[in-house]
């Protein structure tokens, strides 16, 4: 497994990079920091977030994120989830990347493997068939793993603004449900060693946000 320490091993490739991690473990401002970064070293970048990117997005936004209704299953989510990844991939992404943008992603088929897969039971290998198909081979090169204790990241979701964190009802799942999650994603960075970085998210703002910066600044040279 790459820790931060030896993320000098991943080599730049392309530039799509991905922030995981269980709620409330900071990605979203880890996401704003290497914004920052690469404009301060003049990189164009565009930033984006699933799922509700793109025009289908904005539509399935509130519905896959919305208090538990008739209609809701764990198959509905995974298929929910696939529709809006394959409209992010085709709209968003993947355009982005031809551009020769750096491409900061906010969430991507590993929350799925971990959410769905890890946290609710949906059979790995139904996943990786939705996941494979939605994202069309347009695959990340880096993906920054934000490690955090579930318990201390949903107390941070606690104290949010209300217009910060939405209407997530993932946050309101019991903590087995986090843990499974947390576990899950660990697994997956066990399995894909080559493209992941673990942060860990336990310390200090500032501490992260430097471990971040100087992930990146290995990874941009
Ligand atoms: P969001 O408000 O974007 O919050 P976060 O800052 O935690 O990313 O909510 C996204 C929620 O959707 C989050 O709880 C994780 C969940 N999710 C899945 O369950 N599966 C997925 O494939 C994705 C992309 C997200």
């Amino acid at each position: 497994m790459i820790v931060e320490k030896n993320s000098s091993e991943i080599k730049r490739e392309n530039g799509f990079i991905v922030f995981e991690g269980v709620n409330g473990c900071g990605k979203s401002t880890a996401r704003k920091t290497a914004a920052r970064l690469l404009a301060e070293m003049n990189i164009s970048a565009v930033e984006t977030f699933e799922p509700g990117s793109g025009t289908l997005g904005g539509i399935l936004r509130p519905l896959i994120l919305g208090e538990k209704a008739a209609w809701r299953s764990p198959i509905a989510e995974l298929l929910l989830f696939g529709a809006d990844r394959a409209g992010h991939v085709t709209e968003v992404i993947k355009p982005a990347l031809e551009e020769n943008h750096i491409v900061l992603c906010d969430r991507y088929y590993y929350s799925t493997v971990a959410f769905q897969g890890y946290g609710r039971g949906v059979d790995l290998s139904l996943i990786k068939t939705v996941n494979d198909s939605a994202v069309a081979g347009v695959v990340p090169d880096l993906v920054l793993l934000f490690d955090l204790d579930p318990l201390i990241g949903l107390k941070r979701t606690l104290r949010r603004a209300p217009s910060e964190s939405g209407d997530d009802s993932f946050e309101k799942e019991d903590l087995a449900f986090h843990n499974r999650i947390r576990s899950g994603y660990l697994e997956l960075a066990r399995t894909a060693l080559e493209r992941f970085v673990i942060i860990d998210a336990s310390r200090e703002l500032q501490v992260v946000e430097d471990a971040v910066i100087k992930v990146l600044e290995h990874y941009l040279r």
